[in-house]
């Protein structure tokens, strides 16, 4: 009996040190040590015995199944162990490594330097005012004083819509002048920047470009207003204290007298020539660059509105936006700010 006991001992223990799976112990467990198994055969067969025998074969089968219950529970644990072994093996990470850091993309040098407009004509009083890409012949042209066969229409090459009646992609951003004093009552002070479509393109032209449009309305504005409107902003736009101010006369027909706006040159301080004598490339030597067209509001344009132009005048100015980002960043070609290049992009 004893070595009956003993040889299924070695059996089940052989058996279970082979058992690979949770499935292939509990099989085990149940063939071994189950009700239908043989140790329970075995505990039955006791009371045939003599009282002497009953006494240690049982004790010995009590204690064998004991330490077999043992060994089962210990194996389950060792599968379990060598599970969690293994999932820490292959999907170990490494908390340590330096993360990669995403792509971070930021705003274009335009958009960036038009926030920067904003900032400068705000601590001024101007808000932003803004109008639609696609305008019409009305705010483009009419109400700016440019009716149908004024000659001035040909200074701007215009994209007509075909399927849109009298509408254009705007050519410059004066509409807004008049979307905004047709709604408000003066005084007022708007700038607006956007972009501006022209059938150019060459070296210095792209048939998209950026403008910003600033317009002032009151009792007793004058061309005194403008011009230190207009040098403030520079020397603010270029951080350059030292930047004065020309005006030329020029025509627009929305304002009277119509002036272009010249700044003495950032780069060589209105000298013509760098510190080392030699010549300046951006204002071709003049020592001034043209920033853009500015005037009076005219009359007609007052009274299109429906304001008094006895009691209000006004100023207003357009500017290129494209060009004065180059002069500021010194950015050889307007190509450049639209390709999107991540080389050129980048390194703002
Ligand atoms: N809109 C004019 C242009 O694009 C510029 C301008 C604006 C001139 C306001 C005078 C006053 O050429």
């Amino acid at each position: 009996m004893q070595s009956k006991i003993e040889s299924l001992k070695k059996d089940t223990l052989t058996a279970l040190e082979k058992a690979k799976t949770e499935d292939e112990v509990r099989e085990l467990e149940i063939k071994y040590l189950g009700r239908k198994g043989p140790f329970s055969d075995l505990m039955r067969g006791l009371k045939d015995l003599s009282d002497e025998e009953k006494r240690t074969v049982g004790k010995l089968a009590n204690m064998v199944k004991k330490e077999l219950e043992l060994a089962v529970q210990q194996k389950y644990a060792a599968l379990e162990t060598a599970a969690m072994d293994e999932i820490v093996e292959t999907e170990w990470l490494d908390v340590t490594v330096p993360g990669k850091k995403p792509q971070m993309g930021h705003r274009h040098l335009i958009s960036k330097f038009i926030d920067d407009l904003e900032v400068i004509f705000g601590r001024m009083g101007f808000s932003v005012a803004e109008g639609p890409d696609i305008e019409t012949e009305h705010f483009n042209f009419d109400q700016l004083n440019m009716p149908d066969d004024h000659p001035a229409r040909d200074m701007q090459d215009t994209f007509w819509l075909k399927n849109l009646d009298k509408s254009v992609l705007r050519t410059q951003t004066s509409p807004v002048q008049i979307r905004y004093m047709e709604a408000h009552n003066p005084p007022l002070r708007i700038i607006s920047m956007g972009k501006t479509f022209r059938k150019d393109s060459d070296a210095t032209h792209s048939p998209m470009f950026h403008q910003c449009e600033g317009l002032m309305v009151g009792e007793n504005i004058s061309i005194a207003n403008l011009k230190g409107v207009m040098t403030a902003f520079l020397q603010q736009v270029f951080e350059d204290d030292s930047i004065k101010t020309r005006f030329r006369t020029s025509y627009f027909p929305f304002v009277e007298p119509g002036l272009e706006v010249d700044c003495t040159c950032p780069i060589c301080h209105g000298e013509g020539r760098l510190p080392d004598h030699s010549p300046c490339r951006l204002c071709k030597q003049c020592g001034w660059l043209e920033i853009g067209g500015a005037g009076m509001v005219h009359p007609k344009v007052l009274e299109n509105v429906g304001y008094d132009p006895q009691k209000f005048t006004g100023f207003a100015f357009g500017m290129g936006l494209d060009r004065m980002v180059m002069i500021k960043y010194r950015v050889n070609h307007l190509r450049l700010l639209f390709e999107n290049d991540l080389r050129f992009i980048e390194q703002f």
